[in-house]
């Protein structure tokens, strides 16, 4: 593995100095359903995704003018127009990483992180752990989330095949986008185009790919 346990305990201490006390509790919650999927799908990787899921939200403190900031000094892919309010801090977050935790920019951590809060169409394995670790971690309560992580858990245990496992995946990852397209529509707020763009990939047929 390219980091080592001790690597990923202090990047766990590290991280907490950008987070908020509710926010550092979500993302250890993050990071403890990331090692779960990890040993499903990618257990050589562990690390790399326990990372990721500790750095998915460090941008989430700034404020919308010093996201845009990270995201245009660092050059992070954005679509044409700058991304929404509340996915702002995806990119930014990514970007923050090669500014301030240079160990960990890694094409893999970088694009999770990128793409945590909207996923996007021709989505990695990798990404597809730390989109879904983010919207069933077990602090979120909210019903939709509860019955996606019962869902999801009863599939991917049951799975006999990695290709059954992927397949739970997918769904799961497909539901909590439908989820977000309602939720987002429904209070009124901005929908980031690369969301849809995402939902309409998986509904075509497309799948989880397996590298960046
Ligand atoms: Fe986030
Ligand atoms: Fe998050």
């Amino acid at each position: 593995m390219k980091y080592t346990d001790a690597d990923i305990d202090k990047l766990r201490r590290d991280v907490a100095a950008y987070l908020t006390e509710k926010r550092y509790r979500h993302t250890l919650a993050v990071e403890g359903e990331t090692a779960y999927m990890a040993a499903l799908y990618m257990p050589e990787r562990e690390n790399e995704l326990r990372a990721a899921a500790l750095l998915h939200d460090i941008a989430k403190k700034l404020s919308y003018e010093n996201q845009l900031n990270y995201i245009r000094e660092f050059d992070i892919m954005i679509g044409e127009k700058d991304p929404v309010g509340d996915v702002a801090h995806a990119p930014a977050g990514a970007a923050m990483i090669k500014a301030h935790f240079p160990a960990f920019d890694d094409p893999d951590i970088i694009s999770a992180v990128r793409y945590h809060s909207t996923g996007r169409a021709y989505m990695t394995v990798f990404e597809a752990i730390i989109f879904l670790a983010d919207y069933i971690e077990p602090t979120r309560s909210h019903e939709s989330c509860r019955a996606l992580r019962e869902k999801f858990h009863r599939e991917a245990d049951a799975a006999s095949t990695m290709d059954e496992r992927l397949g739970a995946l997918c769904r799961a990852v497909v539901d909590a986008m439908r989820s977000t397209v309602y939720y987002v529509r429904s209070s009124g707020m901005e929908l980031d185009p690369e969301t849809l763009t995402a939902l309409s990939y998986f509904e075509a047929g497309g799948v989880l790919r397996d590298s960046v």
